[in-house]
């Protein structure tokens, strides 16, 4: 091989790595096309809905904040822009009694067997931008932080009254950073 193409091989082949390693960094955030174009922005920032009218975890019944049903959005557009192609979208799932395959978008992987419920973190007052984001300024909903391990215990190392004894020893730790709270 001669040494001008060995160069430019060489060249070639670091562009490529370089152009990958660049494209890697610069993903988008994930921000899954939804079934409706049901915007945030525009009901809760325009027309000041509240969150907790169409999310709710029957006062602390389920893990799960969960997504309003068609229903829900039917009361309202059974009246407010029925001919719309995407209000008829949602009327449809309300007439069949069907609901529409909303994506995930925050997810916490299966794999780690982690337990995660709302309940203890809308008790002890944790905003939802806090862990969401500025939801309400969002026409489609993107992930605003990966859940993994580092993030939640970034939080439950620093909050505060938590301290418990290792049984038989004089060693305090912060209850919250058992295994076991999150790991069972
Ligand atoms: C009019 C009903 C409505 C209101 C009000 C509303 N949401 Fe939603 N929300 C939805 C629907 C429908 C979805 C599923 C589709 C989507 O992601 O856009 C959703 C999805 C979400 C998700 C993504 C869940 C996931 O899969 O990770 C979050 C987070 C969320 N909402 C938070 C909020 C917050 C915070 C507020 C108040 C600032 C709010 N929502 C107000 C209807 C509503
Ligand atoms: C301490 C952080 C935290 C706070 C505060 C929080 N969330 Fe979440 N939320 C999460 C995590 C983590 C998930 C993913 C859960 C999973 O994968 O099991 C999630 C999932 C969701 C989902 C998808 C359905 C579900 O429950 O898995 C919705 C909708 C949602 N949150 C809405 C809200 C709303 C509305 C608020 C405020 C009232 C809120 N969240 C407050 C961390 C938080
Ligand atoms: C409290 C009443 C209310 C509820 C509940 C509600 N919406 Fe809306 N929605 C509105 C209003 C008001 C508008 C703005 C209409 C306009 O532009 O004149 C709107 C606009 C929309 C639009 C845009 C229509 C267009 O073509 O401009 C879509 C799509 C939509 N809503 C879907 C939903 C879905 C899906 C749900 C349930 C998750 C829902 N809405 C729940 C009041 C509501
Ligand atoms: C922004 C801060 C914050 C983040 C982020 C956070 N947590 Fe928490 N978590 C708290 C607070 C505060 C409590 C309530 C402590 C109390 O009961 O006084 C709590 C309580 C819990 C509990 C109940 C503990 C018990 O036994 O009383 C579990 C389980 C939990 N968190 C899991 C998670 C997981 C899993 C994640 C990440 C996906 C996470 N948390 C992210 C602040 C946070
Ligand atoms: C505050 C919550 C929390 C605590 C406390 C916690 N973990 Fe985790 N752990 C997680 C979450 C969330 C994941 C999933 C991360 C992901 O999917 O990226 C995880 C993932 C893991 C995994 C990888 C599992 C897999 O295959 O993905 C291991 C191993 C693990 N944790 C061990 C531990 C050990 C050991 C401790 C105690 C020293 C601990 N964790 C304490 C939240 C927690």
């Amino acid at each position: 091989m001669s040494l001008t193409k060995l160069v430019l091989t060489t060249v070639f082949v670091v562009a490529i790595v370089a152009s990958i390693l660049y494209a890697r960094t610069r993903r988008e955030p994930y921000a899954p096309v939804q079934p409706i174009d049901y915007s945030h922005r525009l009901h809760v920032t325009e027309k000041k809905i509240k969150c907790d009218f169409c999310h709710e975890n029957g006062q602390g019944k389920t893990p799960y904040m969960l997504a309003p049903s068609a229903q829900k959005c039917a009361l309202c557009h059974r009246a407010i822009k029925p001919d719309s192609p995407e209000v008829q979208k949602i009327l449809q799932h309300a007439e069949a009694g069907t609901e529409p395959e909303w994506k995930r978008v925050t997810g916490i992987s299966a794999t780690g067997s982690v337990f995660f419920t709302h309940v203890p973190h809308l008790q002890a007052k944790i905003e939802c931008s806090t862990c969401h984001g500025p939801i309400e300024e969002m026409d489609r909903v993107t992930r605003f932080v990966e859940p993994t391990m580092g993030w939640c215990l970034s939080c439950h190392e620093q909050t505060p009254n938590q301290i418990r004894k290792v049984p038989h020893t004089n060693v305090e730790v912060n209850r919250l950073t058992d295994c076991a709270v999150c790991h069972r």
